[in-house]
């Protein structure tokens, strides 16, 4: 039997940080090994924000030589810069006149993102279309993503059981796969807000490439609440709490196992370990990170691969959808 199909992806918005690993890179790094796995940098969502081009075009090839540094196996899996293949968009407006509008403005992203703004671009709105058409677009089985996007996976699945029922089968109903540990990683500075690549404030934030002075800096700095027992209580503790998801994540040990170690100890002791721990994480990866994106040609050699493969397999699901939907085909 052929091997299901996992796709997800990153928008190269900010640098990816901790939370990212944490939360996608370290399962899809696990997930790739049971699946034929599709791995996007999604520049076209990153543009939804006002992006320097220089700047963006940078960190999509950074992004990729990240993903690569993390783990991901390149040769075996397809990795795709959204924009590369042309089929995202066509299908997005396809699934666009398929998604009612009350939908999109139930999305709580679109809500919490669009509050402050005075002109929202639509592309903020239809977002999730695009995302929609990120997975449906190559048949996805399971699309592994933080509990954040469990409501865009769910109009996703909306979406595709819609269009098959009003045609025939088309799209596979995808699955999420959403981490039961530590897929939410919270700010340094403000743990009752996610770490995002895209904060303003780089002291809330971990990033991969961040070296290992910088690393012990943010974690000394990082929220943690009065008191001095090392418990774990999201309510009332929630920095330290924070804290203990990354050291547990990056660790495997249980709570129980953390909180008895350091029983009696002080933060800083505690925090002094957890960095420790992050610097030995991030180490090699930014060892390797820096030999990649020495070498561009390789990168975008890997990026071609991706983009043929993930082509080849889009264009079968976008032909039948042209073909069900009515569109006079056009002479080969
Ligand atoms: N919207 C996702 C996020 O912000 C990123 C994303 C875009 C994505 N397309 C996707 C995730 C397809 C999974 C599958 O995290």
């Amino acid at each position: 039997m052929d091997k299901k199909t996992i796709l997800s992806g990153i928008q190269p918005s900010g640098n990816l940080c901790i939370g990212n690993y944490i939360g996608a890179l370290k399962h899809w790094n696990k997930l790739q090994k049971d699946y034929e796995s599709i791995f996007l940098v999604v520049d076209m969502h990153a543009i939804t924000t006002n992006q320097v081009p220089s700047e963006l075009r940078k960190r999509c090839l950074s992004f990729v030589a990240q993903y690569i540094a993390c783990g991901i196996n390149p040769e075996k899996n397809d990795i795709i810069i959204q924009s590369h293949n042309s089929h995202h968009a066509e299908l997005m407006w396809i699934l666009s006149c398929f998604t009612y509008q009350g939908e999109l403005s139930r999305m709580t992203q679109y809500k919490s993102k669009s509050k402050n703004l005075k002109n929202i671009n639509t592309g903020l709105f239809t977002y999730p279309i695009l995302m929609a058409a990120d997975i449906l677009l190559y048949q996805a089985d399971l699309v592994p993503v933080g509990s954040d996007q469990k409501q865009h996976l769910e109009l996703s699945r909306d979406i595709a059981q819609r269009f098959n029922k009003h045609y025939t089968d088309t799209f596979k109903i995808p699955e999420p796969f959403i981490p039961k540990n530590g897929s939410r990683i919270m700010s340094l500075q403000n743990p009752n807000n996610k770490m995002s690549k895209s904060d303003s404030n780089s002291n809330n934030i971990i990033s991969l490439l961040d070296d290992p002075n910088l690393i012990r800096k943010k974690i000394n700095r990082a929220v943690t609440d009065s008191g001095s027992e090392l418990t774990f209580d999201k309510k009332n503790k929630p920095g330290l709490s924070n804290l203990i998801t990354i050291y547990k994540a990056l660790t495997s040990d249980s709570i129980d196992v953390i909180e008895k170690r350091f029983l009696g100890k002080m933060y800083s002791h505690f925090k002094s370990d957890l960095a420790d721990i992050i610097i030995e994480t991030l180490s090699p990866i930014r060892d390797e990170y820096n030999m990649l994106i020495k070498d561009k040609d390789y990168l975008m050699k890997i990026l071609a691969k991706g983009s043929n493969n993930g082509f080849r397999k889009s264009r079968n699901t976008i032909s039948k959808v042209y073909r069900k939907v009515g569109f006079l085909p056009k002479l080969k």
